[in-house]
């Protein structure tokens, strides 16, 4: 498995990246199996978040690692904060918002170390860009994490470029990702700027649902009539066409299968031609290119 930085001074991290979204609907055994095969193949970097599984996913994850704590050093754990929803694990919150606040921030970054049973995490995002975010409470929150080695590097999720860029100016050290949707039912970051700014910033960017959360294979075909040539599966194609990508894209493959995490891990053998690049581009979009 490919591994790179995904900046400069950020995290090496493996190129295909295992999610843990959806890991509350298998058990606990099965999570570890999954963990232990990502590993087995290379998949060594984990993303997470707070709320995933109604705030239980990453407690998943912590138990494998107190069952066999030399895991931790094998592993990179990406997790993220901001997102409030109401659950009988948060009685105190009754609306959905974003808190992007310095307290919360630090609260629930420390919080994620208990669950994740870690004394550090690789990276942690702010998972959604929060109306009320003030720059200068979040740059406090980080400055104050990262001097604690609490927090080694910090991105942000789902930003446009001018919310990445003004949160990065009150920074005294760089953002290393920006983590949004992207595959080929979501081609817009492609044209929208998002990826330009992230190639201009030299940051590379995370794709959550590469794989559109399994509809690409179900509804799109047709996509992928250069499976064939490639010796490739459907889900491997949908794969190198984001890897294709000079911004050095770093998919979050959200299956809880074992045998898919190393359909997945397998993805980055495939190198698409320009040519093939474009006709899947065309299927997707309904038109060539001008
Ligand atoms: N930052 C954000 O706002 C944000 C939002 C959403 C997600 N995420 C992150 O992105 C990760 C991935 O999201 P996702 O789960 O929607 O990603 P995905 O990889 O696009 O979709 C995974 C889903 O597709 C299904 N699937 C069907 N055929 C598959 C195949 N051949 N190979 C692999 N999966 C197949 C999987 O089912 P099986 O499990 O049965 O294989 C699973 O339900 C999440 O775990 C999370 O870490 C981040």
């Amino acid at each position: 498995m490919e591994r790179r930085k995904i900046q400069a001074q950020g995290p090496e991290l493996s190129r295909i990246v295992a999610g843990a979204w959806r890991w509350h609907t298998i058990s606990p055994e099965n999570v570890e199996r999954l963990i232990n095969v990502a590993l087995e193949h290379g998949i060594t970097s984990f993303d997470h978040a707070d709320i995933y599984g109604d705030h239980g996913n990453e407690e998943l994850f912590g138990r494998v690692i107190s069952k066999n704590p030399s895991v931790r050093n094998k592993i990179e754990l990406i997790t993220k904060c901001d997102i409030k929803f109401p659950s009988t694990k948060r009685p105190a919150t009754w609306v959905k918002h974003y808190d992007t606040s310095k307290s919360h921030i630090v609260w629930s970054a420390e919080n994620s170390l208990k669950t994740l049973n870690t004394d550090r995490i690789d990276l942690l995002l702010i998972h959604r860009p929060d109306p009320l975010m003030n720059p200068q409470e979040v740059a406090e929150a980080f400055d104050q994490l990262r001097n604690q080695g609490k927090v080694l590097h910090f991105g942000v999720s789902n930003f446009t470029p001018s919310q990445f860029r003004m949160l990065q100016k009150h920074l005294s050290f760089p953002l290393v990702t920006n983590q949004i949707e992207i595959s080929l039912s979501r081609i817009d970051p492609f044209f929208n700027g998002d990826l330009d700014l992230m190639l201009e910033l030299e940051v590379s960017p995370m794709a959550w649902s590469p794989l559109a959360g399994g509809k690409l294979m179900a509804e799109e075909r047709e996509v992928f009539g250069t499976a064939t040539k490639y010796s490739a599966t459907y889900s491997q194609l949908a794969l190198a066409w984001l890897l294709k990508h000079p911004s050095n894209i770093f998919p979050v493959v959200g299956t809880t299968q074992p045998e898919r995490i190393i359909e997945a891990a397998k993805s980055v053998e495939v190198n698409l031609d320009r040519q093939d690049w474009f006709e899947m581009l065309k299927w997707v979009s309904g038109h060539d290119v001008a």
